[in-house]
């Protein structure tokens, strides 16, 4: 089974994982049925895998536990918020899933009851700072008083300091967080878009080998990938790019 490296090396430094580990393909598919199929259409190309919510409540969970042992990673994108008895008990249950990265929204209760509730569990909780859908008005309507460059900061040293592994965040935010936050922060990055690849709803992307060079530790793909006319070889490109960055 390929983990992700939780222990330093002796000089201090995160073992890094392998190229096709950093490679996270998101099963945004109609059904499970669906994602199973490209599931084993990828075969050994992919070793990583999304679960959002939309497939979460359509068989997901259930996906996610075969997908477990089949050997692959999981990173349930369930981005818990709730008060901090909910969100600890929920996060004990997706730790017993065996997933490898589970979101919750970057509140400082809330990452706190996560973080509190791992126990032994090797899984790793990834923060969403702010959602990348709002802008500075959208805070400004929901009552904040800073906008999103310093929410997204302020969010980020509180993940850091509730004990939080990482973020997952906008490419184009990479190289300001890691300068902020340190080598140890998993920083995972949606938003790639291979040379050529349609943008679809994507507005602000980056290359993998972009991506990777800013800082980021894991690449979350869609579409350039379960969309492409042959899925493996796209993603065995999405990962030679890894390698040569
Ligand atoms: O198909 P595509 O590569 O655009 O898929 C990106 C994935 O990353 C989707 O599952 C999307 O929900 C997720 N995501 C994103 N932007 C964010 C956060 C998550 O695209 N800011």
């Amino acid at each position: 089974m390929h983990q992700v490296p939780s222990s330093l090396f002796s000089d201090g430094t995160m073992p890094q994982p392998s190229p096709r580990d950093r490679l996270i393909v998101a099963l945004d598919l109609a059904d499970t049925a669906a994602a199973q199929a490209m599931v084993a259409r990828l075969g050994d190309a992919v070793t990583f895998y999304k679960i959002g919510l939309e497939l979460t409540y359509g068989g997901g969970l259930a996906l996610a536990r075969d997908l477990v042992a089949q050997g692959k990673q999981v990173f349930l994108d369930l981005k818990l918020h709730d008060i901090p008895n909910t969100v600890a008990r929920a996060t004990e249950q997706v730790a017993q899933i065996g997933a490898t990265f589970l979101t919750i929204h970057a509140f400082p209760q809330t990452m706190k009851a996560a973080a509190g509730a791992l126990g032994t569990s090797p899984m790793k909780l990834l923060a969403v700072t702010v959602m990348t859908s709002y802008d500075d008005a959208d805070l400004a309507e929901a009552g904040y008083a800073s906008g999103v460059k310093d929410l997204v900061a302020r969010r980020a040293r509180q993940a850091q300091a509730a004990g939080v592994h990482g973020l997952i965040l906008s490419a184009e935010e990479v190289a300001a967080m890691r300068a902020l936050l340190g080598p140890d922060m998993l920083l995972v990055t949606p938003g790639i878009r291979p040379a050529g690849a349609a943008l679809a709803d994507q507005k602000r992307v980056m290359t993998p080998a972009e991506a990777i060079r800013a800082g980021s530790d894991y690449l979350v793909v869609g579409r350039p990938v379960t969309q492409a006319a042959d899925p493996k070889a796209a993603a065995a490109a999405i990962v030679a790019e890894i390698a040569g960055a």
